[in-house]
């Protein structure tokens, strides 16, 4: 169903509990007159899908502005390329990663609100960008499932994300990954707001005080349900769109595709607001 909200801008439900479209007019959008609303679609809804708006990157960059503070990537831009192709990106290490379910910036105090990626180049096979609500995964727990999970941490670090992809790291490499450090996180997140969302991803390697067996079959079971069918929303790729994701409370990843395929997106990213509290 299309709702018109009371500025004109037009959004539409993907499915109930996750993604919405926005059809909007490109100068309204760049003008920030609907920033507020956006920002409550955005915690709303988790993902805000932007069809085809081809947006350049001084326009994407303008856009994030209205919606907050803007946080610069490592290496100083405010526009990231984000591609496995070592010609394209500098962060092809760390890009691998991606591939799994994940939030950005998991590592830091306090994660970013949201990222933003507008799509440049498509590879012809794979390259769908995959969400779920940690949101709605929680609230449809049971009350015993959600008893059980009150006070529990989990260790993240990026490490642990390393071996998805590359088993048998050599040791140089290892203590690169580890030197990013470890952070000791709630399963459960309470926002300010008072919602509460799970908190996951290929970061999680163990529950604190749990037996490394019985820590990893919850993790992992959690996982399986947050990414599960009603909570999931695929983002098959136009060239041109935008799609931007409250990173508070949506995990995701990218459906693999050739190294070689020249698939690139800009990103862009929004500061955080709050960290992660039990
Ligand atoms: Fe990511």
């Amino acid at each position: 169903m299309t709702d018109v909200l009371q500025s004109g801008l037009e959004t539409a439900d993907i499915k109930p509990n996750i993604g919405s479209v926005i059809r909007a007019d490109k100068q309204a959008l760049l003008s920030g007159e609907h920033a507020g609303e956006i920002r409550n679609l955005l915690e709303a809804r988790g993902v805000l899908v932007f069809p085809r708006i081809n947006f350049t990157d001084e326009e994407q960059l303008r856009f994030t502005e209205t919606l907050g503070t803007v946080v610069r990537e490592r290496t100083g831009e405010d526009v990231f390329t984000v591609s496995l192709d070592p010609e394209k990106s500098t962060g092809v290490e760390y890009l691998k990663g991606s591939l799994y379910w994940h939030f950005d910036g998991t590592m830091q105090p306090v994660p970013i609100l949201s990222s933003i990626l507008c799509a440049k180049v498509l590879s012809a096979t794979g390259g769908n960008t995959e969400f779920a609500s940690t949101y709605a995964a929680y609230d449809a727990l049971s009350d015993e499932k959600k008893a059980e999970l009150e006070g529990l941490s989990a260790m993240h670090s990026a490490w642990s994300s390393l071996f998805y992809y590359d088993p048998e790291p050599d040791q140089a490499k290892l203590e690169m990954f580890m030197d990013v450090g470890d952070i000791e996180l709630p399963l459960v997140w309470t926002h300010k707001s008072g919602r509460k969302s799970l908190v996951l991803g290929c970061t999680a390697r163990n529950i604190v005080g749990m037996d490394n067996k019985q820590g990893t079959r919850l993790l992992n079971g959690l996982r399986e349900w947050a990414t599960s069918e009603p909570f999931r929303y695929v983002h098959e790729w136009s060239v041109g769109d935008m799609v931007m994701w409250d990173n508070t409370g949506t995990l995701h990843r990218a459906t693999p595709y050739p190294l070689d395929s020249g698939r690139e997106l800009h990103r862009t990213k929004l500061e955080g607001e709050e960290p992660i509290r039990a």
